[in-house]
């Protein structure tokens, strides 16, 4: 039997006064659409902010519903955003920021399973990696150099 191993690497930053000066800005971006998050029923408010090739930036962040699985996460609504705004360019960087109005969030919150694969999506298709950068609301923030590093073996069209 042969066995099959994955691994990743995450840089990890003390916090996000280290982070590179134009991805401290893309991380700022991520914080005011965090703060505006309508999240009324799990009081727990994410944003996501996304650089592309053309300087643009695109945010998101996630949009609850009475009828609870309607609801979208921020990095879905912002990457899906980027893609109906600017269909044709190239994602440069993600940054993610989480708050819980309920507890203070010290450490990196990560994109859920349906986020990862909904951004490698566009990954795949601009075939150059998408850095993702996730915080809590302070402290360390990890930096992922590829979605693929957050989602080993992804089902992509190639698999179709
Ligand atoms: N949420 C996100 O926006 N992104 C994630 O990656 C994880 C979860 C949102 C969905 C829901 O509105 C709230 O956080 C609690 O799960």
């Amino acid at each position: 039997m042969e066995k099959i191993k994955f691994s990743a690497e995450l840089d990890v930053f003390e916090d996000r006064s280290k982070l590179p000066q134009e991805i401290q800005h893309l991380m700022s971006q991520a914080i005011e659409a965090r703060d505006n998050a309508y999240a009324p029923y799990s009081s727990f408010k994410v944003g996501a902010a996304l650089l592309l090739e053309n300087n643009e930036t695109v945010i998101g962040s996630n949009q609850e519903n009475a009828s609870y699985p309607s609801g979208l996460c921020a990095e879905r609504t912002a990457i899906y955003y980027a893609g109906a705004k600017y269909p044709q360019k190239a994602i440069n960087a993600m940054a993610i920021s989480a708050k819980s109005l309920n507890r203070e969030i010290a450490s990196p919150i990560p994109p859920c399973g349906a986020c990862r694969q909904a951004i490698s999506e566009y990954e795949v298709n601009q075939e150059k990696g998408i850095p993702v950068y996730f915080m809590g609301e302070k402290g360390k923030v990890y930096k992922a150099k590829s979605i693929k590093d957050l989602l080993p073996f992804i089902f992509d069209k190639f698999n179709l």
